[in-house]
C-alpha cells in the first residue's frame, strides 16, 4: 500500500505541479475587498479538487467571513483520525516591481516555483492532498482516517474561524491535528515545529488639535501629535530591549535549561541570519540568544506609523494626528486577553494630558507549544527520517498559527507542525517561492506519516 502510494507520487510529479500551477494563479487575497470573487473562485476550484482526489463530504461552509472548506475520508475502521488543517488566502503581493515574474503566472527557475502563496500556504497545502490521491488512487484506501479543514481567512487572523470550529465539533473531532505551513532548517535538516508565538496587533491614534494648524502661529505652544507618539513607543523598551510593560512578563514560562540547551543544539546560522535580513547587527532583549529571541521569548514591533505631511517638498504644519500600529508577538503563558489589557492601560498612562489616545485592537491569537514526546511526533519523526535520510530536530518558531491554541483549546487535540518551507521561502515579501524537492518530499514524508501513525 505504502510503496504504490510512493510510486505513484513519484510518477505524477509534473502533473501535481501543473495543478498546483492552476490553484497559485488566482489571486485569492483576503486582506483585499476587491478579490472577494476570487477567494470565491478559490474555494470552488479547491472544493472540486478534493472531490476529484476521492475525498467524501466535500463542502463549502460559508461563514461571515470567507468560506472553510471541508471534506473526509473515514473508512479505515479503528485507526487513527489525522485532521489536516491548511488556508488558501494569500497576503497581498505587494510591492509588485520587487517581484522578478508575475506572483500569479508561477514560474519555475532552477529548483524553485516562484508566485504568491507557493510556500504560504497553497503549496504547503497541496502536500497533504496529493498524499491522499497517491493512497486512494492505488489501494482505493489510506492506512488512516483523514479530515480537511482549509480557511481562507488565515492571514487576515482567522476571525471566523473558532466560531466555526464551535458549532461543528462533531465534524472536526480526530486524533491529532497536522498542519504544513511553516519551514524547515535547510532542504537536508528536516525539523518539526513544536512551539509558535502568539499575537496580539494594536493600533495607537494619538489626536492633538482639532484640525492641522499652522507650525509658525502655533508651534511651540502646543503638544504636537507625532512627538507624543514618538515618546509613547520610545518607552515601551528599555535600552536592554526589555518591554516595560507592567505585568508583561509575568506569565512567561520561563525557559528550563533542558530546553534551552535543545535550542542551541539547533542548527542557527546568525551570519546567514543577518545576510537575510540584511543587517550587520543585531539588537534584542539581553541574556538571550537570537534563536531565543526570535522564537521563545516575547517582543514587541512598531509595524507602521504615519501623521503629518509627507508628500513632495515642505509643508510647514503642526498635524492634527498621528497613528502607529504596533505588534506583540506572545510565548505562553501569556494570554491575549490580558496582553490587551495591560497595553491599553500602559498607553493610556504614558499619554501626556495635553493630547488624547485611542487604543484598539485589530486582531489577537494565542501562543502554542505542542508537547515533543507525544507518539504522534515520533511518527512525524520516523516519517521525515524515512523521507530525508536523517532525523528532524524539533524547534521553536517567531511565527504565528493560531488554529494550533483552538485546536487544543476546543478539540483537545495536538497538532504536529509538519512544516517544508524554507528559511528563505520570502513569506508575505515578493519572490515568495517554494522549494520543488521539498513539495515532492513533502508528499512522501506525509504518505509514510499515515503509514507510521
Ligand atoms: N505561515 C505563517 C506562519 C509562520 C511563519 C510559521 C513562519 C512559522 C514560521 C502564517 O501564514 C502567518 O504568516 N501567520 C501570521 C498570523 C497572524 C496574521 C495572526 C503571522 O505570523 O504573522
Ligand atoms: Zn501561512
Amino acid at each position: 500500500m505504502l510503496d504504490q502510494a510512493l510510486q505513484y507520487a513519484h510518477a505524477h510529479r509534473d502533473e501535481f505541479l501543473q495543478e498546483l500551477v492552476q490553484f497559485l494563479q488566482i489571486p485569492s487575497i483576503s486582506a483585499q475587498p476587491d478579490h472577494q470573487p476570487d477567494m470565491q473562485r478559490a474555494a470552488a476550484w479547491l472544493a472540486s479538487h478534493m472531490q476529484q482526489i476521492g475525498l467524501r463530504n466535500v463542502q463549502v461552509f460559508p461563514t461571515a467571513g470567507h468560506p472553510v472548506i471541508y471534506g473526509n475520508w473515514l473508512e479505515a475502521p479503528g485507526q487513527p483520525t489525522v485532521l489536516v488543517y491548511g488556508h488558501y488566502d494569500v497576503q497581498p503581493p505587494d510591492p509588485l516591481d520587487e517581484w522578478r515574474s508575475d506572483p500569479f503566472q508561477p514560474e519555475v527557475r532552477g529548483d524553485d516555483l516562484f508566485g504568491r502563496g507557493t510556500a504560504d500556504d497553497k503549496g504547503q497545502l497541496f502536500v497533504h492532498l496529493k498524499t491522499v490521491e497517491a493512497y486512494l488512487r492505488t489501494g482505493g484506501k489510506l492506512p488512516a482516517n483523514v479530515k480537511f479543514i482549509i480557511e481562507g481567512e488565515e492571514e487576515v487572523g482567522s476571525l471566523h474561524l473558532p466560531a466555526f470550529m464551535e458549532s461543528h465539533r462533531d465534524l472536526l473531532q480526530a486524533d491529532v491535528a497536522v498542519i504544513s505551513d511553516s519551514h524547515m532548517i535547510a532542504p537536508n535538516q528536516p525539523s518539526i515545529v513544536y512551539g509558535l508565538r502568539g499575537l496580539v496587533y494594536m493600533e495607537v491614534e494619538v489626536q492633538g488639535p482639532a484640525h492641522d494648524l499652522h507650525s509658525g502661529s502655533y508651534g511651540g505652544a502646543i503638544k504636537n501629535p507625532i512627538e507624543a507618539l514618538c515618546e509613547i513607543i520610545d518607552a515601551l523598551k528599555d535600552n536592554q530591549g526589555h518591554i516595560t510593560i507592567p505585568g508583561f512578563y509575568d506569565k512567561v514560562r520561563p525557559l528550563d535549561p533542558e530546553e534551552r540547551a535543545e535550542l542551541a543544539r539547533v542548527p542557527f546560522n546568525e551570519t546567514q541570519f543577518r545576510a537575510e535580513a540584511g543587517i550587520e547587527k543585531t539588537w534584542g532583549e539581553a541574556g538571550y540568544t537570537v534563536k531565543e529571541q526570535i522564537s521563545a521569548r516575547p517582543t514587541l514591533e512598531v509595524n507602521g506609523i504615519w501623521g503629518g505631511y509627507t508628500g513632495a517638498g515642505a509643508k510647514t504644519v503642526l498635524p492634527a494626528h498621528a497613528c502607529a500600529k504596533i505588534s506583540m508577538r506572545l510565548v505562553p503563558d501569556q494570554t491575549s486577553d490580558e496582553i490587551t489589557e495591560l497595553f491599553r492601560q500602559h498607553i493610556e498612562r504614558l499619554a501626556p494630558n495635553t493630547v488624547r489616545v485611542a487604543v484598539r485592537k485589530l486582531h489577537s491569537g494565542e501562543a502554542a507549544i505542542v508537547d515533543r514526546h507525544i507518539p504522534e511526533m515520533q511518527a512525524a519523526a520516523i516519517a521525515y527520517e524515512r523521507t530525508f535520510g536523517r532525523r528532524p530536530v524539533f524547534t521553536r518558531e517567531g511565527g504565528s498559527i493560531p488554529v494550533v491554541a483552538d485546536f487544543q483549546r476546543l478539540l483537545g487535540i495536538p497538532t504536529i507542525l509538519m512544516g517544508f518551507g524554507l528559511p528563505d521561502d520570502n513569506l508575505h515579501a515578493p519572490n515568495e517561492k517554494f522549494h520543488l524537492p521539498n513539495f515532492y518530499k513533502g508528499v512522501d514524508t506525509a504518505i509514510w506519516f499515515l503509514r507510521e501513525l
